[in-house]
C-alpha cells in the first residue's frame, strides 16, 4: 500500500498512530541534526520531521523540490502550531522513507505566489495544475458541474452524447474542419455547438436534454473565449420562453447555493434589448450600479429624437457635439473634484486604440452649485447646468461625454461607465446580479453584404405576433440607407440570454419548429433553395414527421466558473487551455503532419 492517509488528513486526535503517506517534496528546511519536509499531495501539507538517526540517510540521497517521497512514522502534536493548514496541529516523526521518483529542478516553485510567468506555467502547465490556486479552480469547476447534473436529473434532463465529427453549425463563427481520409475531398465540420443535434433529439421525442460539452469555434480570441470551450447545453420540448426562463434561473440558483452557498432569493431581473442598449450602451449589461447613459442626442435605432435631445447642445458652435450623430453622458456620483491630471487620465483612456475615441467632454458639478466644464467657451453655466441635469446629475457629480458615430461612441460610453464602476469599487467580485436580456432583434443588417444575417442563429423563432411580417415581407434589402424602414428590422425574436455581472453566461432562443418557417428564414438570410437543402436538408426534413415545440438554452460554462471563482479570464479554469493565438504550448499544437498523412488524406499544402 502506497499510503494510509493523505497529506490533507491527520489531525491531533491521531496522535501517535503509525501511518504511511506519499506526496511531492514541496520545501526541504535543515536545522543542524533535524530536518523538515512539507510533503503536498492533492488534500493538504503535512510537515514531516526526520530525526537524527534519519539524517546519514539523507544526507546520502538528498531531496529536492517536487521528489516523490513516500514515508512512515508516528503522528505527534506539534510544539509549534500553524494554523494556516488543516494538519498545522501535527507532524509525522518519521521512522522510514523512500523516494519513488526524482524530480528535475521545477522551472518555477509551486506555490500560491510563484516567480513563473503566463508562458512558462502554460509550457508546464501540469505542474502549474499542482499549485492551489489553479487546483481550487478546477475544484469549482467540478463542483459546479456537479451540481449542474444533480439540478438537470431531478428534474429529468437525460445526458445525451452527440457527435463532434459533422457538418457546419452556423453559431456566427469560423469552423475547425478535419479532412475525412474515406472520403478524399470532404470535410467534417467540429461542432460549434451541437444545435441541430439537439433539436433533432427533441424530434425524437427526448423531451428533456442535456450535455456538458466541447464546443469547436475559430474566432479571434479574448479572455473570455476559448477556440475549444464547454457549455452545458439544454433543450426542451412542449415548452413556451417562460418554462424555459423558470427552468434555468432554478439552475444557476441552484449552482449559486451548492457552489457559492449564496441563497439567490430574488427573481432574475428582465431587461429588454432596446432598454439594455439605451441605458447601458450594451446587451450584456452589468447591474451591479447605476450610472445609466443618457442620450443626449441619439439616433440608436429608430428610439432617437435628435430634435428633442439635441436641442440643449447643438447649435453653440461647438463642432464635435453639432456634427456628432450621437452624444452619451454619464453621471459619476462624487467625482466633481476630480483633478485636471485624473481627467487628462481619463481623456486618455477614451483615446486608446481599445476604446477608439477622438476625446472627453466633462461637467463637473461642484457641491457650491457651480458647473466647470471642459467646454465652458462654448455653453454657458446655465447650459451646462441643463446638461449635467439631462445627465441625472446631483451637486458633488462629475459628468463625462463622448460624441461621434453611433456605434462607436455607445460600445465606448459602455466601456468608460464600466471602467469608472470598476475604480470606484462598484463591481465587486463577491456581489452576483443575474439579468435576463430579452426581445432582441432577429436580424441584424451586415452592411458588408446588404442582407439580413441571424442575430442569434437561423433556428430562432420570431416572436409570434411577428411571425407574419416575416412571411408577408420580401426580405431584399432594396435601400441600403434606409434598411431600419424594412419590416424585418422591427421582428423581435424569442431569444434571451442570461447576464451575470456584465458576462453574458447563457443564451437561447425558442425554435422554429414548422419547415415552411424555416425554409423562410434561410431564405431571409439569403440562401438559395438548394444551399438551404444541402446544408440542412437533414432538418427540414425532420420537421415533415412531427416535430414538437421545443426550445433551449446554452451555458458557457468556463465563463461561469470564471465569474464564480473571481476571475476575467476563463483560462484559469480550464485544465488545458490554449494561449491567445490558440496554441497549446505545452503539447506545442497545432503543428504539421507527415507527407504521409497529407498523402493519405490526398491533400497538398498551398501556403500564401
Ligand atoms: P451561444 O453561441 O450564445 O449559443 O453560446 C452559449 C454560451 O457559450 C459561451 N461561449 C463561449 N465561451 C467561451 N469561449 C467561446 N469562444 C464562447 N462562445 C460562446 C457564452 C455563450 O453565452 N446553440 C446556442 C445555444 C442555444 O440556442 O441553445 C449557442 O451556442 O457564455
Amino acid at each position: 500500500m502506497y499510503r494510509t492517509h493523505t497529506c490533507g488528513e491527520l489531525r491531533v486526535n491521531q496522535v501517535n498512530e503509525t501511518v504511511t503517506l506519499a506526496g511531492w517534496v514541496q520545501t526541504v528546511r535543515k536545522f543542524g541534526a533535524i530536518t523538515f519536509v512539507d510533503l503536498r499531495d492533492r488534500y493538504g501539507i503535512t510537515q514531516l520531521l526526520f530525526g537524527e538517526t534519519l539524517n546519514a540517510a539523507l544526507d546520502a540521497n538528498p531531496l529536492g523540490r517536487e521528489f516523490v517521497l513516500q514515508i512512515t512514522g508516528k503522528v505527534q502534536e506539534r510544539s509549534s502550531k500553524n494554523a494556516n493548514i488543516s494538519t498545522g496541529d501535527i507532524e509525522i516523526n518519521v521512522t522510514a522513507f523512500t523516494v519513488l521518483n526524482k524530480s528535475a529542478v521545477p522551472p518555477f516553485t509551486i506555490q500560491d505566489d510563484t516567480d513563473g510567468g503566463d508562458d512558462l506555467r502554460m509550457k508546464y502547465r501540469f505542474l502549474d495544475l499542482r499549485r492551489n490556486a489553479v487546483k481550487k479552480n478546477l475544484e469549482l469547476r467540478y463542483s459546479v458541474n456537479r451540481s449542474a447534473r444533480n439540478y438537470l436529473h431531478e428534474n429529468n434532463f437525460m445526458d445525451i452524447e452527440t457527435p463532434f465529427l459533422i457538418k457546419s453549425t452556423p453559431e456566427g463563427a469560423r469552423d475547425f474542419v478535419v479532412p475525412s481520409r474515406m472520403n478524399p475531398g470532404q470535410f467534417y465540420a467540429l461542432p460549434q455547438s451541437p444545435q441541430t443535434f439537439k433539436q433533432l433529439l427533441m424530434v425524437s421525442g427526448y423531451d428533456r436534454y442535456y450535455q456538458i460539452v466541447k464546443c469547436f469555434r475559430d474566432e479571434d480570441l479574448r479572455a473570455d473565449r476559448q477556440p475549444e470551450f464547454t457549455q452545458i447545453d439544454c433543450e426542451m420540448a412542449f415548452v413556451e420562453q417562460e418554462d424555459i426562463l423558470n427552468m434555468f434561473e432554478g439552475l444557476v440558483k441552484r449552482i449559486f447555493k451548492d457552489v457559492k452557498n449564496i441563497d439567490y432569493l430574488e427573481k432574475v431581473e428582465r431587461m429588454s434589448w432596446e432598454d439594455a442598449m439605451w441605458n447601458f450602451g450594451n446587451d450584456k449589461p452589468d447591474i451591479r450600479f447605476g450610472m445609466k447613459l443618457a442620450n443626449l442626442k441619439s439616433v440608436f435605432l429608430k428610439g432617437g429624437n435628435i430634435e428633442a435631445t439635441g436641442e440643449l447642445i447643438n447649435g453653440v458652435g461647438f463642432g464635435v457635439f453639432d456634427n456628432a450623430e450621437t452624444v452619451l453622458a454619464i453621471a459619476v456620483a462624487g467625482c466633481s473634484e476630480y483633478t485636471r491630471k485624473q481627467t487628462d487620465e481619463l481623456t486618455d483612456w477614451v483615446k486608446r486604440p481599445q476604446i477608439g475615441m477622438q476625446g472627453l467632454v466633462y461637467i463637473k458639478c461642484n457641491t457650491d452649485g457651480t458647473y466647470k466644464s471642459s467646454v465652458d467657451k462654448f455653453y454657458t453655466e446655465d447650459k451646462l447646468k441643463a446638461i449635467a441635469d439631462s445627465a441625472g446629475a446631483k451637486a458633488g457629480d462629475l459628468v463625462l461625454i463622448l460624441a461621434g458615430r453611433e456605434e462607436r461612441t455607445r460600445k465606448a460610453t459602455s466601456e468608460l461607465r464600466l471602467e469608472m464602476g470598476k475604480r470606484l469599487g462598484m463591481r465587486k467580485d463577491d456581489e452576483f446580479k443575474l439579468l435576463w436580456v430579452m426581445d432582441f432583434p432577429l436580424f441584424e443588417y451586415a452592411e458588408d453584404d446588404n442582407r439580413w444575417v441571424a442575430r442569434h442563429h437561423p433556428f430562432t423563432s420570431p416572436k409570434p405576433d411577428h411571425i407574419e411580417v416575416m412571411i408577408n415581407n420580401n426580405p431584399v434589402i432594396e435601400n441600403a440607407e434606409k434598411y431600419l424602414e424594412h419590416p424585418y428590422s422591427n421582428i423581435k425574436a424569442n431569444a434571451y440570454d442570461m447576464v451575470l455581472n456584465g458576462n453574458e453566461i447563457g443564451g437561447g432562443s425558442i425554435r422554429i419548429f414548422q419547415r415552411a418557417l424555416q425554409e423562410k428564414m434561410f431564405a431571409a438570410l439569403g440562401m438559395s433553395e438548394e444551399e438551404a437543402l444541402h446544408k440542412f436538408g437533414f432538418l427540414l426534413g425532420a420537421f415533415e414527421y412531427g416535430a414538437p415545440p421545443h426550445g433551449g438554452i446554452a451555458f458557457g460554462f468556463d465563463r461561469l466558473c470564471s465569474i464564480l471563482g473571481g476571475s476575467e479570464s476563463i483560462r484559469d479554469f480550464i485544465a488545458f487551455p490554449k494561449n491567445n493565438s490558440g496554441r497549446d504550448v505545452m503539447i506545442d499544437a497545432p503543428s504539421e503532419i507527415d507527407a504521409k498523412q497529407f498523402d493519405e488524406l490526398q491533400i497538398k499544402l498551398n501556403l500564401k
